[in-house]
């Protein structure tokens, strides 16, 4: 469920300190005790060789296989697809921590009366579909889906599909016996309103229907087949508060998770598709509700899965579908792979007549969809007049603008020109495209500054405040951590900072949830790991060594620019300030310190 409004910090500490990350990470990874963290197998990137650590007295996880990392709540919400306000909740439930409810203003509330009323309905509906499918009405249906669509009781009980008997008041009678208002029904979308002043009557009449779920698993609508030949073959619910068919995909609910644990989705067609291929293993299916891909959609799919694998029929529908797709996946950044099957097979057809093995052959081959469309453009187009090959080079470059990253536009762009026979230069004028390869200016060095320390150096001093409060409150309070300017590691410090500030204990899970850029959570737990697992008053005085070291370091490396200082004031005839300069400048350290992280 979604949660209006924040969650309050503490209840956030509060959740973060009841989950134990290891029972957490557990729970999807064996891991077993490698001296003082625990290892296992990363579940986001293909690990045989355990990667993944768990730092239990931290509260951190981090796999130095593909530097993902963070803390509790990261985990979750890389694992399981959600987001931070959701996995909060998510642990929230596991742990027993009591959340508050929102506050919601009179008027949501009587919103989320009138939604449950709604959810009431559809649910009971729902029940009636399966009960008409299991009774002798139903025999044809049952029949249907068995003999002609091949599929077992158990995924049929699985699915929730039910039918709908022909007749127009069935439901409309059920839900009234129940009591239910007839305009509730109605916007449910389960009724339709009759013309001229009849009344309601049933939308499904003769179908198979299939429940349609949001992704908390909530019937919101359904969707019904014809059981022979008839018009139209397939008939939605109508939009309703609770069905928006832009936003979802059929099956999400129970893909998602398979989604995660393959690090693939699959877009088929219709809804007998992810039935099917369901059934038969390809358990991370979904599809629209005839309808192309949105941006919502294909969004929610970036956000469950690495990479997306579409399955167009190979007819003219399904390569202009693919088309269509192409921009949708490019403008919200999700990579996209294209799998065209044979003519005449959708998946349905395909893994019951082919096999899954063969099905799983094809998508793993699947090629890029941006790959797929350029080629089916260069194909089509007429390459034979310099004019046509003009155009066809236009049509592509519709597609090419588009790619956002560079890198893999200038690929594109290359592949294209060959395949036109171009120079990449000329198409690339042709379309009004920086060509980009000249290569650019080397990236000048930063100036070495004094207070411009290594980033080896900046690392120590941020495990060194991971350590314990007390070391971090001594570096920020020595200016240590202000001296932590390198790009990675600066939004690290600036967070430990904020925890000092809030009067918050500085442990590295704490941080984690402060930064300001969630993305900066692996630098963190990869620093953690480091970070010397000492007791406070050990870790204190660790820092305030490491103060010191920094403090006889710092004059030594600006010994020129303190002459010169010392030149510019005698100039100026400022004589204390020619006095204070040389004071700084005797007490120079000569010794040559290098810094050194605690062996512990
Ligand atoms: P299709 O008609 O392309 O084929 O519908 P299908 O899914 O293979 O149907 P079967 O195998 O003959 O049962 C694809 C999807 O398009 C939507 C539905 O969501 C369907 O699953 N559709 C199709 C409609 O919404 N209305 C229609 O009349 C037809
Ligand atoms: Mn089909």
């Amino acid at each position: 469920m979604e949660y209006r409004g924040r969650i309050p910090d503490e209840k956030i500490d509060e959740v973060r300190l009841a989950a134990d990350i290891a029972e957490v990470v557990g729970r999807r990874v064996k891991l077993i005790t490698a001296g003082r963290t625990l290892k296992g197998l990363c579940p986001f990137h293909g690990d045989t060789d355990p990667s993944l650590v768990v730092n239990r007295a931290r509260g951190t996880w981090h796999c130095f296989g593909c530097n993902e990392g963070g803390n509790v709540f990261t985990f979750v919400m890389r694992d399981e697809g959600l987001s931070f306000p959701e996995a909060v909740r998510e642990l929230a439930r596991r742990y027993g921590v009591p959340m508050p409810k929102p506050k919601l203003s009179p008027a949501q509330q009587r919103e989320q009366k009138h939604r449950q009323r709604l959810l009431r309905v559809l649910e009971l509906a729902g029940k009636f579909f399966s009960q008409q499918l299991a009774a002798p009405v139903g025999a044809a249906a049952r029949e249907y889906l068995l003999a002609r669509r091949g599929l077992s009781p158990q995924t049929i009980e699985e699915f929730g599909l039910g039918f709908a008997p022909e007749g127009w008041e069935h439901l409309k009678r059920y839900l009234a016996a129940q009591g239910l208002d007839e305009r509730l029904a109605m916007e449910a979308g389960v009724l339709a309103a009759g013309t001229k002043g009849r009344g309601a009557y049933d939308r499904f009449r003769d179908r198979v229907v299939f429940p349609i779920r949001d992704m908390g698993g909530r019937v919101v609508s359904f969707g019904g087949r014809i059981l022979g030949s008839g018009e139209p073959k397939y008939l939605n619910g109508p939009e309703s508060p609770l069905f928006r068919k832009s936003r979802m995909l059929y099956n999400l609910d129970r893909a998602r998770l398979p989604m995660r644990r393959k690090a693939r989705a699959l877009v088929v067609e219709g809804y007998f598709d992810v039935i099917t291929l369901s059934a038969h293993g390809f358990t991370e299916a979904v599809a629209p509700m005839g309808t192309a891909l949105t941006p919502d959609q294909v969004r929610l799919l970036g956000r469950q899965a690495d990479e997306v694998v579409v399955v167009f029929d190979s007819d003219q529908a399904g390569r202009k579908a693919a088309e269509r797709s192409l921009p949708v996946f490019l403008s919200e950044k999700v990579t996209a792979k294209a799998l065209l099957l044979p003519a005449g097979h959708d998946p349905d057809t395909y893994v019951r007549e082919v096999g899954a093995a063969a099905l799983e052959r094809e998508v793993a081959a699947a090629r890029p969809l941006t790959e797929v469309v350029l080629d089916m453009i260069v194909q089509r187009g007429d390459t034979a007049t310099p004019e046509g090959k003009s155009a066809t080079a236009a049509a592509c470059g519709q597609v090419l603008g588009a790619i956002k990253d560079p890198v893999v536009r200038l690929e594109y762009l290359g592949r294209t020109a060959a395949a036109l026979g171009l120079p990449r230069g000329v198409l690339a004028r042709r379309l009004g495209l920086p060509e980009g390869d000249t290569p650019a200016a080397p990236a000048r060095p930063a100036p070495a500054g004094p207070r411009n320390l290594a980033a080896n150096t900046q690392s120590i001093i941020l495990e060194g405040a991971l350590a314990a409060t007390e070391a971090a409150a001594a570096l920020a309070a020595g200016g240590a951590l202000a001296m932590v300017t390198d790009p990675e590691l600066a939004p690290v410090a600036q967070a430990i900072e904020a925890v000092l500030d809030a009067g918050g204990q500085v442990t590295a899970d704490r941080v984690i949830q402060t930064l300001a850029d969630p993305a900066a959570a692996p630098v963190v737990s990869r620093l953690a790991q480091r970070a010397p697992l000492h007791d406070p008053r050990r870790a204190e005085a660790e820092a305030r060594a490491l103060l010191a070291s920094l403090e006889r370091r710092r004059p030594r490396r600006s010994r020129s620019r303190l002459q010169a200082a010392i030149a510019a004031a005698e100039a100026a005839g400022d004589l204390a300030e020619v006095a204070r300069l040389q004071k700084q400048r005797s007490q120079m350290s000569s010794s040559n310190l290098v810094l050194k992280p605690e062996k512990d």
